[in-house]
């Protein structure tokens, strides 16, 4: 019956409630006394995660080579009490901060351990807090540096535009001193006829 209500509803929905009841093919699925199931993947050689029944309530998947477990790998595991996740080549960057958080929420112990970056080996990944840096590239930025450097930035930025606008001003007395000197020079060559007319641009431009 929930099947056949299933078919007339849309694909979507009907290909979730199946792969939420079959077991992965390289698993052992067992029924537990509380009638849910034992998904046991432990030793498979497995390199991603599969798609577990909802009704998983124990499930191992140590002694595999997965190195990320992707976002929301378990979320259709409602009854889950009991994963094992040991003995992974588990790759720590930012992509695990959702494993992190998500065995603090469900409050379990997986013993998923870091072994990629070489700095991270060996780390619980219900270890990695905030403070930890699990890098990716772009890296994210915390707040605080955020405001302590940009706040250095603007200073320098408006010490730059300040000395630009000194810079400028003291630029006309600069031009200033230039023309009399080309007047000097002009006085030392002698030729009087070029001093008349340097002299009177010097005047007007001077007066500016
Ligand atoms: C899971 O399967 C492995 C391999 O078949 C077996 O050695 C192990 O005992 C099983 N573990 C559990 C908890 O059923
Ligand atoms: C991680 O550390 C273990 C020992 O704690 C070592 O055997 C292993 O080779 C290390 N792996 C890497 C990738 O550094």
């Amino acid at each position: 019956m929930l099947f056949g209500a299933n078919l007339i509803l849309l694909w979507i929905p009907f290909l979730a409630a199946l792969d939420g009841n079959v077991c992965p093919t390289r698993c052992d699925c067992t029924a537990l006394p509380s009638t849910n199931i034992k998904t046991n993947c432990s030793h498979r050689d497995l390199t991603s995660v599969p798609v577990f029944p909802d009704t998983t309530e124990e499930l191992y998947l140590h002694n595999n080579h997965l190195t990320s477990i992707p976002p929301g790998a378990f979320d259709n595991l409602l009854s889950l009490a009991k994963l094992d996740l040991s003995q992974n080549p588990l790759h720590c960057d930012c992509n695990i901060r959702f494993l992190t958080k998500w065995l603090e929420i469900v409050g379990l112990d997986s013993g998923a351990k870091c072994v990629t970056p070489p700095d991270l080996n060996g780390t619980s990944v219900g270890d990695l807090g905030v403070t930890q840096t699990v890098s990716c590239s772009p890296p994210v930025r915390p707040c605080s540096h955020f405001l302590v450097t940009d706040v250095f930035l603007f200073i320098f930025l408006f010490s730059l535009l300040f000395l630009m606008i000194w810079c400028l001003r003291t630029l006309r007395t600069i031009r200033f001193k230039i023309k009399v000197n080309d007047v000097e020079v002009n006085l030392n060559h002698g030729r009087s006829l070029v001093i008349g007319s340097i002299k009177r641009r010097f005047q007007v431009s001077g007066r500016s």
